[in-house]
């Protein structure tokens, strides 16, 4: 292809909206066009192209994309050869809609059409013509993710510890209130080999920690009967180089046994998961339309818990669902405390299209959402504390991710403030040099706050007392 050819240096700025499902498609999106030559940059104002990956699991998210899209038509103003790209779920809900909207934009690509990027780009530059894909296929297009995560080609040194590995995509679970499977189409799960080789070549570019990821990752394989999701995460263990594995997301009525006992069999397994739950309330959770009951849900955690006191447990929760009475959401919030999360992702509902519950009559006031929400964040701001305080003192053993975003505390500005997390996925930010990247090192909590611990280094890993990990 003729794009191939040119050799001319060129900018991407790629902003990222939305899941791991996006964060990983827009790594694929990168590899892609590294082979047209182009180079990924911050700013958008030295870029050649600028796409924007899209979410719109709530209004608040689609907004957003607007607001964007409005800021990007005056850089292109000044830069009119910008080519400007919206790809992810609202370009898959909006489709050409978005390109009459939004004149400035050049290219609006579906969730099943990054492979399809290079011929896009290519009618734009040829032809100066405007295009919309976005048909759904009904296979994964494995070469789309043959350029991942290259050696040379990561954005930042974070980027170069861990990785996303997308082991399925879509979902056929239907919750009443989302729009995952209207944008992102029916469960496909890649095969178990392509997985594997990935996996192999991410470590070969020395990657220490693999997040396998799909909206409902329990189901993997089912469909195209392959093997089992807890085999699939057996095998990636096994994965020279690779020191830690983690996975999102999982739905709690398709957890199973063999999953649960995989946490004690496999030492690169990371003692953490996050297990959505939504609602406390039964009545909730039917009209929902999980496929559990708050009963269940609870079991399955203790079942965890039993095995592992210390392992580490987030959540999401919807507050606000049409004809959640106050009665209900007393009782999420009686569920948050019995399950002590480290940390909770909590929403107010936000009606979707195309879903079965924008449509139901009793829909709940904005200000009561509000309410609700404020006190339910309120609530698990103490648990987090509490269960933070319980870290102080403690050694563990964390894997250096990074630079730390916060220089806060009685930390030197001069030294280098780096951080990384447990194995149960508390964010730790340690002082110490660019050595420390990529490696396990064990430390002492010495200072907590609700989003993040401070510790130091020590030397003597037998201080060290195992409580997660
Ligand atoms: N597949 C995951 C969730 C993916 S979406 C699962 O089944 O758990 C991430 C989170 O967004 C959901 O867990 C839910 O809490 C929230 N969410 C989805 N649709 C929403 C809506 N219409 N309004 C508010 N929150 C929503
Ligand atoms: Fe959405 Fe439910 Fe599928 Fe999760 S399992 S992506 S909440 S439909
Ligand atoms: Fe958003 Fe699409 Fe993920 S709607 S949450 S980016 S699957």
């Amino acid at each position: 292809m003729e794009l191939l050819l040119n050799k001319e240096e060129k900018y991407i700025f790629i902003e990222t909206f939305g899941c791991q499902m996006n964060e990983n498609d827009s790594e694929r999106i990168l590899g892609i066009l590294k082979r047209l030559n182009y180079k990924p940059t911050d700013e958008p104002y030295k870029a050649d192209m600028v796409i924007l990956n899209t979410c719109s699991i709530r209004d608040k998210a689609e907004q957003k994309i607007y607001s964007a899209l409005g800021r990007l038509k005056k850089l292109k103003t000044y830069k009119p050869d910008l080519i400007i790209g919206v790809g992810g779920c609202v370009a898959q809900q909006e489709g050409e809609k978005l390109l009459r909207r939004a004149p400035h934009l050049d290219i609006v690509f579906g969730t099943h059409n990054i492979h399809h990027l290079p011929d896009l780009i290519s009618k734009v530059k040829l032809n100066k013509s405007r295009s919309a894909l976005t048909e759904f296929s009904d296979f994964i297009e494995e070469e789309s993710f043959a350029y991942t995560y290259e050696k040379d080609y990561a954005k930042n040194l974070s980027q170069r510890v861990k990785a996303f590995v997308t082991v399925m995509r879509g979902c056929d679970n239907f919750c009443s209130y989302c729009i995952v499977p209207y944008v992102r189409g029916r469960e496909m799960s890649r095969k178990s080999n392509d997985i594997l080789q990935e996996v192999e070549r991410l470590a070969e570019a020395g990657i220490k920690e693999i997040t396998l990821v799909g909206q409902n990752v329990n189901s993997y394989g089912n469909k195209e009967e392959d093997i089992s999701f807890a085999e699939l995460l057996r095998a990636v263990c096994r994965a020279d180089g690779i020191e830690r594995i983690r996975f999102i997301t999982s739905h709690p009525k398709d957890m199973s046994e063999d999953l649960i006992e995989l946490f004690g069999e496999e030492k690169k397994l990371c003692r953490y998961i996050h297990l959505p739950v939504q609602s406390g309330s039964n009545t909730i959770l039917k009209r929902m339309s999980r496929g559990y009951t708050r009963e269940d849900y609870i079991g399955k955690v203790y079942k965890l818990k039993r095995f592992y006191p210390d392992i580490g447990i987030t959540t999401d929760i919807i507050v606000g669902f049409p004809g959640e009475t106050q009665s209900d959401f007393l009782e999420t919030m009686n569920l948050i405390q019995e399950m002590e999360y480290d940390n909770i992702f909590s929403f107010k509902y936000s009606p979707r299209p195309e879903t079965k519950a924008a449509a139901f009559a009793d829909q709940i006031a904005e200000q009561i959402k509000e309410e609700r929400l404020a006190i339910l964040q309120e609530t698990q701001r103490d648990i987090t504390m509490r269960n933070n305080q319980k870290m102080l003192g403690k050694v563990v053993d964390i894997l250096v991710e990074g630079r730390s975003k916060t220089t806060e505390g009685a930390y030197d500005n001069t030294i280098n403030q780096l951080m990384g997390r447990t194995s149960c996925s508390k964010i730790v930010n340690i002082s110490g040099g660019n050595a420390y990247l990529g490696k396990i090192v064990p430390v002492r909590i010495e200072k907590i706050s609700a989003n993040s611990l401070m510790g130091i280094m020590v030397k003597n890993r037998e201080e060290r007392i195992n409580i997660c990990c």
